[in-house]
């Protein structure tokens, strides 16, 4: 199984929101990584066919999605970014609906929604109304929609904005337990929540694919580049290259964590890690 994205782009006048994107992704956890406006959100609407490209397309086992239509739309679930639920409908019978929008059997439908409930550890807010969930319990709700199908192809856009940490690290598992045998695309920011389970890292940057490999060999491409800098206070400004991840002011001394391409001749190699990573590509950090 795999979904092949060849040159595929999407113009909004001037604006290239994606260009020309070519890859192929494979059964496993593929993480999307983005800064704002770096078209995740645009190509992940390209894959489950809600935009059409401008040009490239989409194929499916070598398929174009265009010609498979529906046979390609029933193997998909879909986890949008601004996810629309109805608050006055309880949690059962808004999955019931979307089960009927999905063409599902009801029998089947109510199988599924019972697996998926207790998969979430939604089971005991069958009865209640979406207004009254909290923002983890919604996202999770919204991940059950996602899967009434029990999609082949699994697309989640920022499935874990708002979340607290202990929320995060509850998605995160149920993420990993479902990754077998289907082909997650999960975008986000927050590098944690896919360090140790993604199987692919896909970095995205202005509508390109700037690296897509394996979270090993994006971290091989990082050694040599982070610093641990222990320097009096005084001197913690006078640093001239690189990018701080992080900044410990002690009495007399400062710790710093320096991400830089060019040698420090103060700092001590450390192991770089998927957040160095992020930090690199998008200098998110101080720089300095
Ligand atoms: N319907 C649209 N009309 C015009 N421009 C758009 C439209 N949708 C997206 N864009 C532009 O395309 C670019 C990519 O947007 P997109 O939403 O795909 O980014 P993103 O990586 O998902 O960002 P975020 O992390 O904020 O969700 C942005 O510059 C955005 O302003
Ligand atoms: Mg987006």
């Amino acid at each position: 199984m795999e979904l092949t994205l060849n040159k595929l782009s999407k113009h909004y006048g001037n604006k290239i929101a994606v260009d020309s994107i070519t890859t192929t992704l494979k059964p496993g956890l593929n993480a999307l990584l983005g800064a704002n406006g770096s078209g995740k959100t645009t190509m992940l609407r390209m894959i489950v066919d809600i935009i059409n490209p401008t040009s490239g397309e989409v194929l499916y086992n070598g398929e174009p999605i265009r010609k498979l239509k529906e046979a390609y739309l029933s193997d998909i679930g879909y986890m949008p970014q601004h996810l629309g639920m109805y608050p006055n409908f309880k949690v059962e019978e808004f999955l019931m609906y979307m089960a009927t929008l999905k063409g599902l059997h009801k029998s089947y439908a109510k199988e599924r929604m019972d697996i998926l409930l207790k998969l979430v550890h939604l089971e005991d807010k069958r009865k209640a109304k979406i207004k009254t969930l909290s923002g983890g319990m919604y996202q999770r709700l919204g991940i059950v929609v996602a899967l009434l199908n029990d999609p082949k192809i699994l697309i989640l856009d920022e499935p874990t904005a708002g979340l607290d940490p202990k929320e995060r690290m509850h998605f995160k598992n149920i993420i990993s337990s479902i990754c077998q045998e289907k082909i997650v695309i999960l975008s986000t920011h927050i590098v944690s929540d896919i360090s140790e389970i993604a199987d692919q890292i896909i970095i995205m940057k202005e509508g390109n694919i700037i690296s897509h490999d394996i979270p090993e060999k994006l971290l091989e491409e990082m050694q040599g580049k982070v610093y641990l800098l222990h320097i009096p206070n005084e001197e913690a400004s006078n640093i001239q290259n690189g990018t701080i991840v992080s900044k410990k002011v002690g009495k007399e001394m400062t710790t710093l964590r320096v991400i830089s391409d060019q040698k420090l001749e103060n700092g001590e190699v450390i192991e770089p890690n998927l957040n160095d990573l992020y930090l690199y590509h998008f200098q998110d950090g101080e720089s300095i």
